[in-house]
């Protein structure tokens, strides 16, 4: 199928229809699909085309998908598609770029002045340079990569040239995300070999005498702390500036994974709950999460390029620089890349930093109001006094589902809302995390009703 006139017509009346079909539903559809199943077929020697293929998929899939891209899906921390990034994601595929080196169009350039804004829209220095990766697993694989290759400089071994053999290192961390635990992994350390700092009482913070008892009694020649802003379950935030001190000192590397957490600078400025993250050595941050653009779109910044560069560079002849800059393909995993930073470009055009700080509020005031509702309430126990955008709450004694599984259960058979597990505390709980730029207080509503009525 050629792109014909006709062609570009008829794609664009699909996606008009399909696109109107899923907003008019998407306040009424079951937030999550009961079906998960998909018909075998076999690999077509002869393609249906188009047409046929549309309609395969209105059939067979777009039935059985969930509404994660609306405002009542409180799992994991999930954001939505704003239509800014929604219209900027069409053109991603319309363009179909590869930013993998400059010199052939704008698009490194602009992925540049995407992350020039990010570090203004937080508040960070210039002297952090970064790129966007797929998520902040990808970010956390790269802060790995990148603190290995500094390991290696102060041992006197090039990691990305001669491997890892002989090099001497300890990892800290309190409360890591799993995907920071499976970039330990990735990169050679194990998932396994880091010493768990101890957290301050009731929080998953780092508690920072153990941190320094740790470092100071430490003889490897090597030191990466990796620290959090926020954790995914308490949305705890570790003390960055007495951090960075103990990392300073003993010549520690510092990453923060700040996927999230650092939204809360837009609500309460530079020196509040991440205060000191500007003396990291490198930092995670998501933004198909609580910018809510299109999957896939994490972004990686560190204060130490070239020990980026050194672990992602590799030459060919055939892919000889030509730009002034470096290119993106020496600074990260791929070498063919996404023109992921354009929804995040258009997002930040579009709203500015008054609407992004919008959003981020309005989740943060229903995420609370639904705390202080669970609170007040006989059915269910508040387990942390909400901070930010996630609730931790469990069935309590007058509940008729006690039992934290099947309550959730229920919550999640109803289709009106999505929540996911988790565990505070040594407890099983569960978590409602607001990210989505479209949640409302009706959203909010509906799911206290449903609250309500599973209790009794
Ligand atoms: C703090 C933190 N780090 C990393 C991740 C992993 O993010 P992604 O799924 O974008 O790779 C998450 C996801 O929830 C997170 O909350």
């Amino acid at each position: 199928m050629a792109y014909s006139s006709a062609t570009q017509k008829r794609l664009l009346e699909m996606l008009e229809a399909q696109f109107n079909q899923f907003h008019t539903e998407l306040g009424c559809r079951a937030v999550i699909s009961n079906d998960t199943t998909l018909e075998p077929v076999p690999l077509p020697t002869h393609g249906m085309g188009v047409e046929q293929l549309c309609m395969h998929f209105n059939d067979q899939v777009a039935p059985k998908l969930s509404a994660s891209n609306g405002g009542r899906y409180w799992g994991f921390v999930t954001g939505g598609a704003n239509p800014a990034a929604t219209l900027a994601d069409w053109f991603v595929t319309v363009f179909n770029q590869n930013v993998s080196k400059g010199g052939d169009s704008v698009a490194s350039q602009l992925e540049r002045q995407t992350i020039d804004w990010l570090r203004a829209l937080f508040y960070l220095p210039d002297s952090f340079t970064g790129l966007f990766t797929t998520g902040a697993t990808a970010a956390n694989l790269l802060g790995a990569l990148t603190a290995r290759q500094f390991i290696g400089a102060q041992q006197g071994i090039d990691v990305a040239q001669q491997g890892m053999a002989g090099l001497d290192v300890m990892i800290y961390a309190a409360s890591p995300h799993a995907s920071m635990i499976k970039s330990l992994g990735m990169a050679g350390f194990g998932q396994q070999n880091w010493q768990c700092v101890d957290t301050l009482q009731d929080t998953e913070a780092m508690c920072i005498d153990s941190l320094a008892t740790h470092l100071s009694r430490c003889d490897s020649l090597g030191k990466i702390v990796i620290a959090s802003a926020a954790t995914v379950t308490g949305t705890d935030y570790d003390d960055l500036i007495a951090i960075s001190r103990l990392c300073e000192t003993h010549g520690a590397w510092l990453h923060v994974d700040a996927a999230f957490g650092i939204f809360e600078r837009l609500m309460n400025g530079p020196e509040h709950k991440t205060n000191g993250i500007e003396f990291a050595d490198s930092i995670t941050l998501d933004c198909h999460k609580w910018l809510n653009v299109p999957y896939d779109c994490g972004v990686f910044l560190t204060r130490q390029p070239n020990h980026l560069v050194a672990t992602c560079h590799v030459d060919a002849p055939y892919l000889a620089s030509s730009a002034q800059n470096q290119d993106y393909m020496s600074m990260g995993i791929e070498n063919s890349r996404r023109f992921r930073a354009l929804p995040v470009w258009a997002t930040l055009l579009s709203y500015g930093r008054q609407g992004i700080t919008a959003h981020i509020q309005s989740n943060v005031d229903l995420a609370q109001a639904l705390a202080s509702w669970l609170e007040n309430s006989q059915y269910y126990v508040l387990l942390k006094p909400c901070e930010l955008n996630v609730v931790l709450f469990k069935p309590g004694d007058m509940h008729v589902l006690q039992e934290v599984r099947l309550c959730l259960e229920a919550i999640n058979q109803s289709g009106k809302v999505f929540m996911t597990p988790g565990v505070w505390q040594g407890e099983r709980i569960i978590r409602a995390a607001f990210s989505n730029w479209e949640t409302t207080a009706e959203d909010l509503l509906c799911v206290i009703e449903l609250l309500e009525r599973l209790a009794k």
